[in-house]
């Protein structure tokens, strides 16, 4: 870990390989594609492979599960909520915001990073004249507070509090304890509570105690901690934990959403058992 506990730059590489399979499996445009992302991303091809014959399942899967996932939801909430505000945190690479404003104009869409990465995000989508009033990139620190790039500071600039709000995080809370990560989503839901309505969408890596893979996981946890230099941490033993953890906080009302129960409704790839991956959606209201 770096020395400043709020400084998680050490993760920002991971944005460059998903980055690479969004844009490899036709998710964004030509100009989202990165050197260093396409680099890691065959590098990575042949343990792909493996994982896929073991598993049955290799990292596209999840990734792909994921993303799709919290796209059907984000859309979900635009048509059924009236939500017209969203923050995508640690947005990386990702070209959802770019994807949901052309669909949806009505869309206020605020991508946040680490300054590095939101400066990297806001050079590209500035060369490619996606930056307007309503689609912005902007420096945002989780753990930050009481500064510019806090959580608060950023909603507060952008955000109506009449009107409901949607909150992302893709690929994020398994970098922390669930110790640190909890600081963060206590404030969260108290920065939610000042809307007619906050949903908060996430994706998390539970570890089920008695799924086969449990030891394997552990291990490529440990892995990925080393090289990111972070808590690489697995939370929850099973769904249900998960949706009490966030209802004790106050998201009164939370659904733990399983790959497997979406493989009729949307396009997305099959986990041979159960899928690693889930995708959390917590409502304050
Ligand atoms: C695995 S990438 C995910 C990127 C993107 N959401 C996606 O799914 O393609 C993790 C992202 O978290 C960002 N990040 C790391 N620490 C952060 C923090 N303290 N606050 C906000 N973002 C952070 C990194 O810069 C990086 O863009």
């Amino acid at each position: 870990m770096s020395k400043d506990p709020a400084d998680t730059s050490s993760i920002s590489f991971t944005a460059l390989y998903t980055g690479h399979v969004w844009y490899a499996n036709g998710m964004s445009a030509p100009a989202f594609h990165n050197a260093g992302g396409s680099m890691l991303y065959h590098a990575l091809m042949p343990f792909e492979f493996i994982g896929k014959q073991i598993a049955g399942g290799n990292i596209k899967t999840f990734l792909l599960q994921r993303h799709l996932i919290i796209d059907a939801l984000v859309e979900k909430a635009i048509q059924e909520d009236g939500v017209e505000q969203i923050l995508e945190i640690a947005c990386g690479m990702s070209p959802r915001g770019t994807r949901f404003c052309s669909r949806f104009p009505q869309l206020t869409y605020i991508e946040g990073d680490l300054p590095g990465m939101a400066a990297r995000k806001h050079r590209l989508l500035t060369e490619q004249k996606e930056i307007t009033e309503k689609h912005q990139v902007v420096p945002l620190n989780i753990f930050a507070q009481d500064s510019d790039d806090a959580l608060e500071t950023v909603m507060a600039r952008a955000f109506d509090t009449s009107k409901p709000v949607l909150v992302i995080t893709e690929g994020l809370v398994n970098y922390f304890s669930l110790e640190t990560i909890d600081g963060f989503w206590k404030r969260l839901q108290a920065a939610l509570s000042h809307y007619p309505q906050g949903i908060y969408l996430l994706d998390n890596y539970p570890l089920f105690d008695n799924h086969p893979l449990h030891k394997t996981m552990r291990v490529l946890g440990g892995m990925l901690g080393t090289i990111s230099r972070s808590q690489v941490s697995f939370h929850f033993g099973s769904d249900h934990a998960a949706k009490s953890h966030f209802e004790s906080f106050g998201f009164k009302n939370t659904t733990v959403h399983n790959p497997a129960n979406y493989y009729q409704q949307l396009a997305i790839p099959r986990s041979r058992g159960n899928p690693f991956v889930r995708v959390v959606e917590a409502r304050v209201k």
